[in-house]
């Protein structure tokens, strides 16, 4: 059984609330259902906080016996260079992801400050983004 860490950063746990058209209006508790039934292969573990600290702390907790993390670090993304040391920190490989498409939106969110210590990036397809992140962790025969 692969063991999927997923974890949200500030603001996700208003996710259906917040910014709807953006984010859309369903919540994560939600999404995450449909993602274990969809992958009853992997054991998906979600934790969300809205402090950096708790993060760093859930990423050195799960980082070197997981499968993968996939890691929405919202605005902490674009500032958080603490963020960045983790990630280099542990061994388990980190996929970054993002609902929007932050390239579309204001300049300060085209800069990531963790994306070059990420396995990969998945941003722009909404929920299903951190869908397609899990087939990153998972990895399929090339083609
Ligand atoms: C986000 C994009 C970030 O810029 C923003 O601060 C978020 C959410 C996304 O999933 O699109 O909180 O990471």
């Amino acid at each position: 059984m692969k063991k999927i860490q997923i974890i949200n950063g500030p603001n996700l746990n208003l996710l259906g609330k917040r910014e709807p058209s953006i984010y859309g209006d369903a919540s994560f508790e939600g999404y995450l259902k449909k993602l274990r039934v969809r992958y009853p292969q992997c054991e998906i573990s979600y934790y969300q906080s809205n402090i950096e600290g708790e993060l760093i702390n859930k990423i050195h907790e799960v980082g070197f016996s997981y499968d993968g993390i996939v890691l929405n670090a919202g605005a902490y993304t674009h500032t958080s260079i603490a963020l960045l040391d983790a990630i280099k920190a542990v061994t388990t490989p980190v996929v970054e992801v993002h609902i929007s498409n932050v390239h579309a939106r204001e300049p300060f969110r085209h800069v990531s400050m963790i994306s070059a210590a990420c396995k990969g990036v998945v941003l722009g397809f909404g929920l299903d983004s951190y869908r397609l992140a899990i087939e990153g962790v998972l990895g399929e025969p090339s083609i």
